[in-house]
């Protein structure tokens, strides 16, 4: 048996539970062996869940107990999540992750200490949600230079800007009931203020540039700044808002890497990515552009991505998954805002779209002394 542990019985943690049930037999065949729940960690009492014979509150047990093979880490946050990730791989456990910001942060350290350890850490919902993109970066794409990744990493901003388009829903309805459906993080200011796309963007990044890009160096532009205005301007003139993350690798070898609202040309496929989706567009050198679509955000379609890391690190057993990125640093990026693109402006006096591809410093240039309300790219 293949004994499993999961840290943290939130949205989550409980849905990798149901997932892990519900499908258990055909999750056996795919790792060609038994797997059995031993653990769920937790600080708070769950007296009423079906789970509650499994429930401990100390890390300590599974850290010790030679039956469990795989940690599934889903607590979030770095602290303890940290912690518990780094003594799981230390004591011969493979980790299985949805915690994004671990791994945009310390993803480098903790595939280090991983492979120190002969064990694996993986964390293929750590982007995306259900949707498989990070396997196929590593593995599908692995004959490509990527040159450039964009796309729709939040669910819960996407959902709310797509609630604000369709249904004219306020901001704060739309964000209410994001959280309602389990989208949100713990703290929503991190979807709102494109914290979480940052993070996924980075990952990205690390995996498709090879180096350790670090989300603090990462300019982010959340959707606070949308408005109604916004939204109908933009419609008028064929396009959506949406809030992209994109990372792009130069010539010179360095990085531009961003995330902001940008208005998309409603023929675009990103502009018909809506609610809780996600859109990722990848552009590598020989295959062109590749998108890959799915639930960004959410219980289930999350706990699938665990569970698949799950069945993936059982059939790697005595084996390693070769997954790694090397430390990147500050002077690896190039500013962002050196990427041409056309911009929306718009002011107390007028709205535009820009005829020709213009730097932020030309449009800056055009628009001194006008109080600008909004500035967006347009993705072209
Ligand atoms: N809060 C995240 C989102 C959850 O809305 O996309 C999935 O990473």
């Amino acid at each position: 048996m293949y004994g499993i542990a999961i840290l943290g019985f939130g949205v989550v943690g409980s849905g990798v539970a149901e997932v892990l049930d519900k499908n258990s037999d055909r999750i056996a065949r795919g790792a060609s062996r038994g797997l059995e729940l031993k653990y769920i960690v937790d600080v708070r009492d769950f007296p009423d869940s079906p789970y509650r014979n499994l429930l401990i509150k100390d890390f300590s047990v599974v850290e010790n107990d030679p039956d469990v093979h795989v940690v599934v880490e889903t607590i979030g946050g770095v602290g303890v999540a940290q912690d518990f990730t780094r003594r799981a791989l230390k004591a011969g456990k493979s980790v299985v992750s949805s915690n994004k910001e671990l791994v945009a942060q310390h993803g480098c350290e903790l595939l280090a200490l991983a492979k120190e350890n002969g064990v694996n850490y993986l964390f293929e919902a750590s982007v995306g949600g259900g949707i498989p993109i990070l396997r196929p970066i590593t593995q599908c794409l692995a004959a490509n230079k990527i040159n450039e990744i964009y796309g729709i990493l939040n669910g819960t901003t996407n959902y709310i800007l797509t609630s604000m388009i369709k249904d004219g829903a306020s901001f704060d309805d739309a964000l209410r009931q994001a959280q309602a459906n389990g989208y949100a993080e713990a703290d929503p200011t991190s979807d709102i203020d494109g914290i979480d796309a940052c993070r996924k963007i980075c990952i990205l990044a690390d995996l498709s540039f090879g180096r350790h890009m670090n989300p603090e160096w990462v300019k982010t532009v959340g959707i606070r700044a949308v408005t109604a205005d916004d939204v109908a301007y933009a419609a008028q003139s064929g396009y959506k808002i949406k809030l992209l993350g994109r990372a792009v690798s130069n010539d010179d070898d360095t990085v531009s890497a961003y995330v902001a609202p940008h208005l998309v040309p409603t023929e675009n496929l990103l502009a018909g990515v809506e609610g809780v989706m996600n859109g990722i567009v990848v552009r590598g050198n020989a295959i062109g552009d590749v998108m890959f679509y799915g639930a960004g955000a959410g219980k289930l379609p999350t706990a699938s991505a665990v569970v698949a890391d799950i069945i993936d690190a059982a059939k790697h057993e005595h084996s390693r998954k070769l997954i790694s990125w090397d430390e990147g640093a500050p002077d690896m990026m190039r500013d962002s805002a050196l990427l041409e693109s056309r911009w929306y402006v718009r002011t107390e006096k007028t709205q535009y779209i820009t005829e020709k591809p213009q730097s932020k410093a030309v449009i800056d240039a055009a628009f001194a002394g006008l109080e600008v309300l909004s500035l967006f790219r347009v993705l072209d």
